[in-house]
């Protein structure tokens, strides 16, 4: 027998979180169905009745003993491991995670995106490189073992990072999984990598197909500044995995995005075979920004209005800003006041009220991560 660790068996003694995934039945009982669980919580209950007081192991089987007598569940996580189970251990069917990540999917990834490339104004680096995708998409076998794989988009916030992910959707048949990486995170040990691995399956199964992670680092934050989010680092040792290749999934393309490109986990960076800068729109964008969108206006645009005036007035506001901040807020102006046009005024009156928001935006130190 061997010796008890004393303190280690204090500290690990109970068990915090078990995964665990229907293994079936040991032999063909004429009852093969693998049990259907309604309500998770009367299950977690129901299965520690059964439970509570054993101890169990990465890889274990824990067996139904009452309504499917036979019936054995394989432990996928344990943590901590070898550890007893007590009433307060939090039990997880693998199944729901699944369940989480294609509710997401079903909810936000499956829209469909009608926005093109040619509706993005400006961004023509990353417009050529997306180019290069779409090609790939279309035909993944003409690229062999060259297929565009790991992709960074980053720049200031509003510059058309998601616009441009979904254009390229859109204007392949390709799926798209938009995901923000917030929602990978998950509340137990294990389950981060879990959903990293799961979302691959997912993409690799209706390949070809785009992951598109906003926001990436939430997760995968430089060790420096990981603090910050609490341990991600085995969502990182995940997302490194996939980024790899180790598993080759066919058709499946990564972009991730980012605001501040200079706070990323290095060996995630290093991943990726390019990183592309979204910028702010310059003076023609501009005027193309306002051109296009006061057309969709429901009233129509005074003749009155000087475009390419507001346009160089609009330096340092992103693509969003024009449209949120000056646009909208004008053509809101405008209806408040029963006119049956949209005028020089409220643009301008839009414009000046949202021009120390902007300014100040601009001059904040956090400004200089954008490179
Ligand atoms: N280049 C652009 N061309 C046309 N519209 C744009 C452009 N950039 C931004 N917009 C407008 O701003 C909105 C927001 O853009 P988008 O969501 O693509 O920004 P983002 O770069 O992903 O920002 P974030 O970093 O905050 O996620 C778009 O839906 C569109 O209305
Ligand atoms: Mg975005």
């Amino acid at each position: 027998m061997q010796p008890i660790d004393t303190k280690k068996e204090e500290t690990n003694r109970y068990t915090k979180y078990l995964m665990i995934k229907n293994a079936g039945f040991p032999m063909i009982t004429g009852y093969e169905e693998n049990p259907i669980i309604k309500n998770k919580e009367l299950f977690e209950k129901y299965v520690k009745e059964q439970w509570v007081g054993m101890n169990v192991k990465k890889g274990d089987y824990l067996f139904d003993k009452y309504i499917s007598p036979g019936f054995a569940f394989k432990a996928v996580i344990v943590e901590p491991e070898n550890s007893i189970i007590t009433e307060s251990t939090v039990i997880f069917l693998e199944e729901e995670i699944v369940d989480k990540i294609d509710e997401e999917i079903d909810e936000d990834y499956k829209k469909e995106y009608r926005v093109k490339f040619s509706d993005v104004i400006g961004q023509k680096f990353a417009k050529s490189k997306c180019s290069v995708i779409k090609m790939f998409l279309q035909d993944p076998d003409k690229f062999g073992d060259w297929a565009p794989k790991n992709i960074l988009f980053y720049g200031p916030p509003g510059t058309g990072k998601t616009m441009l992910a979904k254009a390229l959707a859109s204007e392949t048949d390709a799926e798209i999984v938009c995901i923000n990486a917030t929602n990978l995170i998950g509340g137990f040990v294990g389950e981060g990598s879990s959903n990293i691995h799961r979302l691959y399956d997912y993409a690799e199964k209706n390949a070809p197909c785009i992951i598109f992670i906003d926001e990436i680092d939430a997760i995968a934050l430089d060790r420096r500044y990981q603090e910050l989010r609490g341990d991600v680092s085995e969502i990182v040792n995940a997302l490194i995995t996939e980024m790899d290749g180790i598993t080759d999934r066919k058709g499946v393309c990564l972009i991730a995005a980012t605001n501040t490109p200079n706070v990323l986990d290095n060996a995630i960076k290093s991943r990726f075979e390019e990183e592309i800068e979204f910028i702010l729109p310059d003076f023609s964008d501009r005027l193309n920004i306002l051109e296009k969108y006061t057309k969709t206006y429901p009233i129509p645009l005074s003749d009155k209005v000087d475009l390419k005036k507001i346009a160089r007035d609009l330096d340092g506001y992103s693509g969003r800003d024009i449209v949120e901040k000056v646009l909208k807020v004008a053509l809101h102006r405008s209806l408040l006041n029963e006119d049956n046009e949209v005028k020089d005024e409220h643009l301008i009156s839009a414009f000046k009220d949202s021009e120390m928001i902007i300014k100040n935006k601009r001059n904040l130190p956090a400004d200089n991560l954008y490179r």
